[in-house]
Parts: structure tokens; C-alpha cells; sequence
């Protein structure tokens, strides 16, 4: 295991949970004490942890950092597996694997789409791409992490799932906190906000899916909501938030495209719509 952030750590305990025999490495020594008491062998480098395993697990902080630790274990990992969880662009990702390939060593992508106290229970979910027999070939100490799923042989393909999934989550994310900010601005305290904003994700399953079908399909009916209605529903919250001197630039920038699309002429379809006008 290389890497011991939180992340890394929360693997490598994983591992040690299923009784696989691991051994770890951090970049600053001493993240390791619990994974050592727990069973884990400490290397001094990357090349020296990868030297006895046959399957080598990666989690940093990010690609620079990945290629940087890969690039330190050299030669040594010619022959191996290299999983790694490290959260990636996809371009990147498939820049890997093909690296990866010319030193003779095979490389899946892992992204891990759950936090680390789901792991090592099914709850955490791991979408691996890359080398289906690679895959094979370890995919039962793979499901000791959690729900592992292989999503193609295109490396860059779990990546790309994290992707817009973390588009989706981040979105969400600034949209609440901003909410937050707007009803503070109007006097409403958070914890009276909340048991509203908890009914929100409720909402959520049906239209997930029947955008995903719309959006699949390219047919967007306006039978339930219009991007007209959606634009006269966002103006007025941009219009209250500016009202009172709040930030309206990820509201701004949602009526944008909004209007954007009103003008092209589709106000009367559905919301899902705007798929085909940010998709060009
Ligand atoms: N935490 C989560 O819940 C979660 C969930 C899903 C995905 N992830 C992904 O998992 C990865 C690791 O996340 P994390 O939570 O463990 O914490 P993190 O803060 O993103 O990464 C910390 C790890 O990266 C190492 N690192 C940073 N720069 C490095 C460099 N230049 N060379 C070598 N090592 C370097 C750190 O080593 P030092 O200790 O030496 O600084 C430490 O081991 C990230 O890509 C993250 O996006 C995390």
C-alpha cells in the first residue's frame, strides 16, 4: 500500500481486516503505527514496499503525486498490479495505463466514490477500468475494500464515472451552502432549514432516473416541468440572494444557460433539456 492519508489508511486496514498480508509506505514516516500494530510491514520506499507484492495499491493525494511515487518504485514493479485509487482526471488515467504498458507492468484505475468509513464494508464503492485480467486476476482481494465494480477496459472509464459524479455531488454541495446563506440573509437559521432541505433528496431517485432516460433517449418532453417555469423560478431566487448582497454567481450562471436555452427556443421541453445544450 502506498499511500497512508486517510484514504490510504482506511484501505490498507481493510486488507489487514481480510488477513491479506500488506505492506506500507508513506512519503513522511510514522502514519503507520496503527496499520504496524495491526499486522502491516513498514518499507523505507516505494520500491522496497512493491519488491514482494503482487499486487501494489496506490492513494495520494493526486497525479502529480502518483506519477511521482510510480516513478520511485521504478524497475521493481515490472510484472505487477498496480491499482490506483488515487482520484484522477480520466486523460490522465489512460496517460497511466499506457505508461504503464511500455514498462511492462499493468495499471487499473480505481475510483473510490464512498468515504473512508465505508471501507471494508459493502457500503464502499469502488469502480474499477483497465485490463479486464487484471482484474480478474485480483478481484477477490479487491472485494475486501468493499462493492467493487469493473466498468470497461477503457482505463480512463472509472475515472470518468468519479467525474460527473463529483460534478453532481459539488453542484449539490454549493447549492446548499449557498441556500445556508440565503436563508441566514432572510433570518432562518440553519438547523430550522434543514429539516426542509432533508426532504430534497427524497425528491431525487424518480428524476435521476428519468433524466437518465431522457437524456439517453434525447427526448425531452415538458410534461411535468418546463425550462421556461425553471427560468421564472431561478430569476427569483437570483433576485432575492442579489436583494441581499449575497454571491449569485453559481446562480447566475445556472439562469444563463437557462435563458440560453428559452432563446434557442426549447422553453417548453423539460429541464433535462439543458443535457443537449451543455453537451453541444
Ligand atoms: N478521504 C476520502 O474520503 C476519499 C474518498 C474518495 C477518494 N479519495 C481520494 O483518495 C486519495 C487520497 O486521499 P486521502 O483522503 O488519503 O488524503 P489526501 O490528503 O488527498 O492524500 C494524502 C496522501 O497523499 C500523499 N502525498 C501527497 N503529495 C504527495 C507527493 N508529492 N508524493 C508522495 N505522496 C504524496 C500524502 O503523503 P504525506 O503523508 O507524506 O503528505 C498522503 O499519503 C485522493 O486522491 C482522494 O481524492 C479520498
Amino acid at each position: 500500500m502506498l499511500g497512508l492519508g486517510p484514504m490510504g489508511r482506511a484501505l490498507a486496514g481493510a486488507l489487514l481486516a481480510a488477513d491479506h498480508p500488506v505492506t506500507v509506505w508513506n512519503r513522511t514516516p510514522g502514519r503507520d503505527a496503527d496499520l504496524l500494530a495491526h499486522g502491516a510491514r513498514s518499507a523505507v520506499s516505494p520500491a522496497a514496499a512493491v519488491a514482494d507484492a503482487p499486487l501494489v495499491l496506490l492513494c495520494v493525494r493526486d497525479q502529480t503525486a502518483a506519477r511521482s511515487v510510480l516513478d520511485a518504485a521504478g524497475q521493481v514493479l515490472r510484472g505487477r498490479t498496480v491499482v490506483n485509487a488515487t482520484s484522477l482526471a480520466p486523460d490522465d488515467a489512460r496517460a497511466n495505463a499506457a505508461d504503464a504498458e511500455a514498462r511492462g507492468l499493468r495499471l487499473l484505475d480505481a475510483a473510490i466514490l464512498t468515504p473512508t468509513a465505508t471501507i471494508g464494508t459493502p457500503g464502499a464503492t469502488i469502480l474499477v477500468s483497465g485490463d479486464p485480467e487484471a482484474h480478474a486476476a485480483h478481484g477477490a482481494t479487491l472485494r475486501a475494500l468493499g462493492t467493487v465494480h469493473h466498468v470497461g477496459s477503457d482505463p480512463g472509464r472509472a475515472a470518468a464515472f468519479d467525474a460527473a459524479l463529483l460534478d453532481l455531488f459539488w453542484t449539490t454541495v454549493h447549492g446548499y451552502v449557498h441556500a445556508l446563506a440565503l436563508a441566514r440573509a432572510e433570518g432562518i437559521r440553519g438547523a430550522e432549514l434543514a429539516p426542509y432541505a432533508q426532504g430534497l433528496p427524497l425528491l431525487l431517485p424518480p428524476l435521476i432516473e428519468d433524466f437518465a432516460r431522457r437524456a439517453d433517449d434525447r427526448h425531452h418532453p415538458g410534461d411535468r416541468s418546463s425550462v421556461a417555469s425553471a427560468e421564472a423560478g431561478l430569476a427569483h431566487v437570483a433576485h432575492t440572494a442579489r436583494s441581499r448582497g449575497l454571491d449569485t454567481s453559481v446562480l447566475d450562471a445556472a439562469l444563463a444557460l437557462t435563458r440560453r436555452a428559452v432563446t434557442a427556443g426549447h422553453g417548453p421541453e423539460g429541464v433535462s433539456s439543458l443535457v443537449e445544450l451543455l453537451a453541444g
